[in-house]
């Protein structure tokens, strides 16, 4: 189209009204939620950009097929239409459904790893970090070294260190190593992408040493686009073709289909061995439910399979990364700072380049996602410390490698003038950010604590 507006390529449908909680209201709400923002219930938030995992909109012909769900047991005909769309989609022969990602990840660390275990990953997010530490293992992260300078732009700030992961290899020789993941794109590393060349050259190293690779692909639609617009003799490719070509270079994956399944709830382990498959089939049983439904009812399974479909649409994939880089160029434009260039998926706001006054450990992310939820009922999420903080021996902690406060984009669901919302409250807070003050954890959980911990104010 000769426009440079690029438009959402969809009618609204349905709507669903939004509550406008007061600042005294947002006050109470947040106090009584430990400072910690999953704590709120969702009509204490008027945009919430806590995740884009289960948040989308779906389509017609989504809630269309979920009406012609089978919900047999066993052999239900919803099971074969999703593994018809992975195969298409992935070209793995072996589909095995799961409740969600992460249900994915146990199941194929359990069959894997064991103590002493280490896996490398760009960078695990923290559901896969905590399931292969919770198997004894050791999760390491190794993101490219373009990725450490949070405003240097680089097109593929997502990649998986080679040389890095050439030395741990070196180091600790491929027996120790189960499998190597790679996941597309970086969520935890900045909704970063994957090159082809980068997955090419991490499938060599893995070959030649006999060990498997895996992609955390939740977001292989978005990860394709990347592709397309920026690696070199990928224009004239479908984005489906380029996701083909990503899955042709591993052995297999974990997928939360609450991501680019466009499904609000699912996942899959995808994978070429048959033996592995079937010893993940006995655990899924055991835990999940039969292969042929996985811990999901049939008409999920039919919401997954027209998903996988529709995220490689290339108007849609068009303006999904455009809107997460309308509110990038918003909030960048103001000298905000922020992880460049804008992720698929979100848009991250570097809390420790903005609030400098606030050392490591007293939380800078936490307190600025808190303070956005104070100003304009945003809210983000923390991804710094909190989640990817270590206790030491010494009863210390070592802080995460970067401070950063997540703005999510759940897919379908939000319109331009709910981001240009967005961008004020950012701006708003930024304004004032020298004021702003740290936190402190008052209570936390041994796993995964960022979800229940509970903190206060420092004065
Ligand atoms: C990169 C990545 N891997 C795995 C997961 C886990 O998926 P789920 O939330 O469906 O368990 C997520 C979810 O946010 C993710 O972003």
């Amino acid at each position: 189209m000769p426009y440079r507006t690029i438009i959402e390529p969809f009618r609204i449908h349905s709507v669903q009204a939004i509550n406008l909680p007061d600042s005294e209201a947002r006050q109470a709400a947040i106090r009584r939620a430990g400072y910690n923002l999953f704590g709120l219930h969702s009509d204490e938030v008027i945009i919430d950009l806590l995740t884009d995992s289960g948040t989308g909109a779906m389509s017609s012909r989504q809630w269309a097929g979920m009406l012609d769900g089978d919900e047999a047991y066993a052999g239900s005909r919803s099971y074969y239409r999703f593994q018809e769309a992975v195969t298409e989609v992935t070209g793995f022969a072996e589909v095995i459904p799961t409740h969600q990602g992460r249900a994915a990840e146990r199941i194929l660390f359990e069959t894997m790893v064991q103590p002493g275990s280490v896996v490398p990953n760009n960078t695990h997010f923290d559901t896969t970090r905590a399931n292969i530490e919770h198997q004894g293992g050791e999760a390491i992260d190794l993101p490219s070294p373009d990725a450490k300078s949070p405003a240097v732009a680089h097109p593929f700030k997502g990649n998986l260190d080679i040389a890095g992961l050439e030395a741990v290899f070196t180091k600790l020789g491929p027996d120790r190593i189960p499998l190597v993941m790679v996941t597309a794109t970086n969520n935890a590393g900045g909704g970063q992408p994957v090159s082809l060349e980068n997955l090419a050259a991490a499938s060599a190293v893995c070959k030649r040493l006999g060990v498997p690779l895996f992609l955390d692909a939740c977001r292989f639609a978005e990860n394709a686009w990347f592709i397309k617009q920026r690696e070199p003799g990928q224009q004239d490719r479908t984005p489906a073709e380029i996701a083909r070509s990503m899955f042709d270079l591993v052995d297999g994956c974990t997928m939360s289909a609450k991501k680019d399944g466009l499904a609000n709830i699912g996942g899959f382990l995808g994978m070429r061995d048959p033996e592995l498959a079937a010893e993940c089939r006995s655990l899924l049983i055991l835990t999940e439910g039969f292969p042929t439904y996985g811990g999901l009812a049939g008409y999920d399974l039919e919401a997954i399979a027209q998903g996988l479909r529709e995220v490689l649409d290339e108007d849609y994939l068009r303006y999904r990364i455009r809107s997460t880089a309308y509110l990038a160029d918003k909030v960048d434009g103001a000298g905000i700072p922020i992880i460049k260039p804008a992720g698929g998926h979100a848009v991250y706001i570097d809390a420790s380049a903005l609030l400098p006054q606030i050392p490591r450990n007293q939380y800078p992310a936490q307190a600025l996602a808190v303070e956005l939820y104070l100003e304009g009922g945003v809210r983000g999420v923390e991804i710094g410390s909190v989640m990817f903080g270590k206790p030491q021996a010494d009863g210390s902690e070592l802080p995460a490698p970067t401070e950063l406060v997540r703005l999510a984009i759940p897919r379908r669901t939000y319109t331009q003038s709910h981001i240009d919302y967005v961008a004020e409250v950012v701006l708003a807070v930024a304004a004032r950010a020298k004021a702003i003050k740290g936190m402190r954890i008052i209570e936390q959980a041994r796993w995964l604590r960022h979800f229940t911990a509970r903190f206060e104010p420092l004065a």
